[in-house]
């Protein structure tokens, strides 16, 4: 596939996802070093500058390998960092991929990831030709599965006791949407172009 594929550049309505810079880093740590925006991730949260650093790098190696699509979530209002994005887990094979996502708490409930998410999913499936996107998280994370659920996603399962993260064990829930099952409408229109 052309590598500018892995590293796009889109633009929604309020949003731009391009892929995260070191110039970054400050704002990442700041956002994933949040007890609160960590409290479902499968990861401890962020302690020190290096761990954004490494983050960057290891993503854009991962987009260069084409095994990934890492992309930082940019409000165009400020240009401020408001989280990230991603695809992963990126099978070409299988034409499937996994979904992620992440903001700082002060963007929450703005509609952002429905945002972000949605025009994520549909470079997904028109740019990297995708049929099937999935999504894993934490039963208990009520955020996240309402934003799937707006993003046209549909559990298809719990896996039990999946993690084991700082001495906690947790569920997974599994989330799915196919490239054929009912588009979400939505108003916002979405460019793509590369980095
Ligand atoms: C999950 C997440 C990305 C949702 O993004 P978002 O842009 O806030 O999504 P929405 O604005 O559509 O809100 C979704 C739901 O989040 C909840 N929510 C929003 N703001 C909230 C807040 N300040 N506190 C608690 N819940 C909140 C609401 O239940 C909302 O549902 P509603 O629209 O029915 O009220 C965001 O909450 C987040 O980054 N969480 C931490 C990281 C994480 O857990 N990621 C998922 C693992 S993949």
């Amino acid at each position: 596939m052309p590598k500018e594929l892995f590293f796009p550049v889109i633009e929604t309505e309020r949003l731009t996802l391009k892929p995260l810079a070191i110039d970054d880093s400050d704002s990442l740590l700041e956002i994933f070093s949040d007890p609160e925006v960590m409290r479902y991730w499968n990861t401890a949260p962020w302690t020190t500058i290096q761990d954004a650093i490494d983050f960057i790098n290891e993503s854009n190696d991962s987009m260069r390998r084409q095994e990934s699509l890492i992309l930082g979530v940019y409000l165009k209002s400020t240009g401020e960092l408001a989280g990230k994005c991603m695809l992963f887990s990126y099978d070409q094979e299988s034409k499937r991929a996994e979904i992620g996502f992440g903001l700082g708490y002060s963007c929450w409930g703005k509609g952002y990831i429905n945002e972000a998410g949605e025009a994520l999913i549909k470079y997904g499936f028109d740019s990297l030709g995708l049929r099937r996107i999935e999504a894993e998280i934490d039963p208990d994370n009520q955020s996240s599965a309402k934003a799937l659920v707006k993003l046209g996603f549909s559990q298809e399962g719990l896996l039990r006791q999946r993690w084991e993260v700082n001495g906690i064990v947790s569920d997974s829930a599994m989330y799915g949407r196919l490239v054929s099952d009912c588009p979400v409408q939505h108003n916002q229109a979405m460019q793509a172009t590369s980095a």
